[in-house]
């Protein structure tokens, strides 16, 4: 019998190396965990990267709603477009009330104007830090390029916020925009420091939008190679089975 021949017997029993457990957190996006092997590694760095209009900012209240509701990880939502308002607005059409989990100091929203980079990330250490934040979005995180005049200013930061919010231990969603599939990318975070790059289309295919997700790299995870649709309802953001929405492709 070949596993006769693993029982015990081999080297790594010898040397007591055991494999390591990796310990996941759950996106709280039915159908996802399934793709990513059970869950983001915790305390990774992930970009989350997108169409216009795929769900972006959805998916990340998601993330963040369900660590609240259902893990009792606190949530930090750092907001560059939206205000508070429009994001708490967003999140009730789904049934989420964040505005109770604001009240209740679950989930902290802050806005930020453009201004001097090193506060800001200064700013979300500290809110991290204080809050003992086990989630954090940055969202959208394309806007950063507006920070800096000339790219390798804004490739040295970047890479030393992404740096900083590891060492931080808090799972990270950064998003970004693709359009038409071409992103520009976050100034050396996804290549360099991210751990995992998941993406989200809305593609126009013959004469209908399609949405799908796909992962590209996750940190220490046996990922899907396929891409699975996704539908956005009343519920928020679910990938489905292939065959729910590819039979014609
Ligand atoms: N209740 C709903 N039911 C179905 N679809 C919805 C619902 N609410 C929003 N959507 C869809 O989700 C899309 C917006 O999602 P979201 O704002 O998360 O995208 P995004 O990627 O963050 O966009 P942007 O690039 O503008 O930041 C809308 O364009 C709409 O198609
Ligand atoms: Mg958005």
């Amino acid at each position: 019998m070949r596993n006769g021949l693993f029982k015990g017997v081999g080297p790594f029993h010898k040397t007591g190396l055991k494999a390591m457990q990796v310990e996941r957190i759950k996106t709280g996006i039915p159908g996802l965990d399934e793709l990513l092997d059970g869950g983001i590694p915790k305390g990774s760095l992930v970009v989350l990267s997108g169409d216009p209009g795929s769900g972006k900012t959805i998916f990340s209240l998601q993330f963040l709603y369900t660590g609240a509701m259902q893990h009792d990880e606190k949530g930090v939502l750092i907001s560059l477009e939206e205000k508070p308002d429009q994001l708490i607005e967003t999140a009730s059409v789904f049934g989420w009330d964040f505005k109770k989990l604001v009240q209740e100091k679950k989930i902290i929203i802050q806005s930020f104007e453009l201004y001097d980079f090193d506060k800001l990330r200064d700013s979300i250490e500290d809110l991290v830090t204080k809050a003992k934040a086990k989630r954090l979005v940055i969202d959208p995180g394309v806007i950063f390029r507006l920070y800096f005049e000339r790219e390798l200013d804004a490739r040295k930061r970047i890479v030393v916020l992404g740096k900083m919010l590891k060492q931080l231990g808090v799972t990270t969603l950064v998003t970004n925009e693709a359009t038409h599939g071409q992103t520009d990318g976050l100034f050396g975070l996804e290549e360099y420091v991210a751990d995992g790059v998941i993406l989200l289309y809305h593609k126009k295919l013959k004469n209908e939008f399609i949405r799908s997700v796909g992962v590209l790299k996750m940190r220490n995870t046996k990922i899907a190679e396929k891409l699975r649709p996704v539908r956005i309802d009343s519920k928020g953001i679910e990938v489905l089975a292939r065959t729910e929405l590819f039979h014609e492709i």
